[in-house]
């Protein structure tokens, strides 16, 4: 059985994000879903702390249905929910994305910001594409190569983090074979890998550091954290995430 140090859950808990993400660009990507009925109705997946979701509700009159399979996250949006009056139609459940338990066609939009390379970009689409209904949208963000040749070092430190990640033409071309049209695609800003999800892990990683002085294996984690992030600001332009948005045929 593979250990996880515990350092790994103290470095993560309690951030406002899980990934990179700001309420602009899920304003842009929502600004493109042309002709919804005027409540439509949202699935969330791998919603973690649910900042998104909660700037879905400012976007839509509809309904959202919200899903982690991580029950800290669906126990805090539940609150969050609740804090923001916005239990009439925001519902958070702690459920798994490889078995979504939806009925076929029940929503609008399948939404997922950094969490579809969990089940797999093209596995999400073939699999997801059963609960939209005709004409439905599906918005995803994902890990993507913005230029060819990366340097040796980006290229090396992600084949071995995620060696399925593609280039922006790869998946555009996925999202066409699974049958679904493309509406737009664009990649995140830089600042929406900062401001609410590197910026508030390297300050958990410093503090950590002051913490676990002396733990060598703590340490150890809390370095890997620190290359990822240190990688992004020396390699930025050639990886980012791209908000995909694609439409079925209605
Ligand atoms: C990178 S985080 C993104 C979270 C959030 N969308 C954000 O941008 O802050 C991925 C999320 O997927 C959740 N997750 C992992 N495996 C899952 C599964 N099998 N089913 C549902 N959620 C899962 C994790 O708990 C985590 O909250």
């Amino acid at each position: 059985m593979i250990m996880i140090n515990p350092v790994f859950f103290e470095v993560h808990s309690n951030l406002p994000r899980q990934g990179p993400g700001n309420f602009e660009a899920t304003r842009l990507a929502f600004s493109h879903l042309e002709m919804l009925p005027d409540r439509p109705r949202l699935l969330d997946v791998g919603c973690g702390p649910g900042m998104q979701t909660l700037d879905l509700a400012r976007l839509t009159k509809g309904s959202i249905v919200a899903v982690d399979n991580h029950q800290p996250y669906v126990d805090r949006l539940s609150e969050k929910i609740q804090q923001s009056g916005l239990d009439d139609r925001v519902s958070v459940v702690c459920a798994d994305m490889f078995d979504l338990p939806f009925a076929p066609g029940e929503f609008d939009v399948i939404w997922s910001e950094g969490a579809i390379y969990i089940i797999g970009f093209d596995r999400g689409l073939s699999q997801w594409r059963s609960l939209l209904k005709p004409g439905g949208y599906l918005a995803v963000s994902e890990l993507t190569w913005l230029q060819p040749n990366p340097p040796e070092a980006v290229r090396s430190f992600w084949e071995e983090g995620y060696p399925a990640m593609r280039t922006m033409d790869e998946n555009l071309a996925a999202i066409e074979e699974n049958g679904y049209a493309i509406v737009d695609a664009f990649p995140l800003p830089e600042s929406a890998w900062w401001d609410d999800y590197y910026s508030p892990l390297e300050q958990r990683i410093s503090k950590l550091q002051r913490k676990y002085s002396s733990n060598a294996e703590a340490l150890q984690v809390l370095d890997m954290e620190r290359q990822e992030i240190d990688l992004y600001r020396r390699y930025s332009k050639f990886y980012g995430y791209v908000f995909y948005i694609a439409k079925l045929p209605a």
